[in-house]
């Protein structure tokens, strides 16, 4: 079992941010812009699946996952924190979410079903996270150094998704979910974050007027696709889901550990899960 860590990030969110915070890209901020609109909606859908998929445990299997739910709970509730600050300031420079309201509608119409399902959405989207993860920490360029708390935000949130990638995943697996429906719930998955991802990028290029610019495309182009694009790099990534005997560790480097380790002095831990 993990052991997980809840730490309290020492970063000051009420000052406003540049509209183009990352580096003056409007490409590149409007993209994280739009992932961390659907963070707090995600990450208490997370927090939900997780806490009832323990509790439909034995008694004796309840212990074993009691301390790493507890601090994937801790972890997850403090993104959804920390991004409702950072949000705030969106919604106050008039981007519209419109990713919140389409994830809100389905997480209803999921009311009801079994225990595996919401878990085995967690664990897609938690493979998701994960390797994103995994990129900015290996390109963390990738995230101007032009608004430092920010950088230090993305970068820890980044790092701890890496640390508790596999919770969701051993909770589904305890609870005897089955290949076959893992794999429907992560094609649905990865075509809904697709969509959404691309929709809320887009209306916030628009609502810059930025989304018609050919530096806008470019830069998009080279995000995604480049030598070092999101999309290039963690394609291989995002298939190993598919093999029967895929764990999220088997993924494990130690950049997550290293950039926590280097950036102590920008958190305080606040809570152990085990
Ligand atoms: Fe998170
Ligand atoms: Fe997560």
């Amino acid at each position: 079992m993990a052991e997980l860590v809840v730490r309290r990030l020492l970063i000051d969110l009420t000052e406003p941010f540049p509209r183009h915070w990352n580096g003056g890209d409007a490409f590149k901020s409007a993209f994280l812009n739009a992932l961390s609109m659907s963070f707090p909606v995600g990450e208490q859908f997370f927090i939900d699946a997780v806490r009832e998929g323990v509790k439909a445990l034995p008694a004796a299997e309840q212990e074993r996952f009691k301390a790493e739910v507890a601090g994937f709970i801790g972890q997850e509730a403090t993104h959804r924190r920390i991004h409702g600050l950072f949000n705030g300031h969106l919604q106050r420079q008039g981007y519209a979410n419109t990713w919140e309201t389409r994830a809100k509608k389905r997480i209803e119409r999921m009311r009801g079903l079994n225990v595996r399902h919401p878990l085995a959405v967690t664990a897609a989207y938690e493979h998701f996270t994960a390797i994103l993860a995994e990129h900015l920490l290996a390109y963390p360029h990738t995230i101007s150094d032009d608004v430092p708390r920010l950088k230090t935000m993305w970068l820890w949130h980044a790092a701890e998704e890496s640390e508790h990638k596999s919770t969701a995943f051993d909770l589904y697996q305890a609870l005897g979910g089955n290949h076959k429906w893992r794999m429907r719930w992560f094609y649905i998955v990865t075509l809904y974050f697709m969509v959404d991802a691309t929709r809320q990028t887009v209306r916030n290029l628009w609502h810059d007027g930025e989304l018609f610019k050919w530096r806008t495309w470019k830069s998009a182009a080279s995000f995604l696709f480049g030598a070092e694009g999101l999309v290039s790099r963690t394609c291989k990534a995002w298939g190993a889901y598919k093999s029967d005997n895929f764990h999220p560790t088997q993924q494990e480097t130690d950049r997550s550990a290293t950039w926590l380790r280097d950036h102590a002095a920008q958190f305080t831990v606040v809570g152990q899960g085990r």
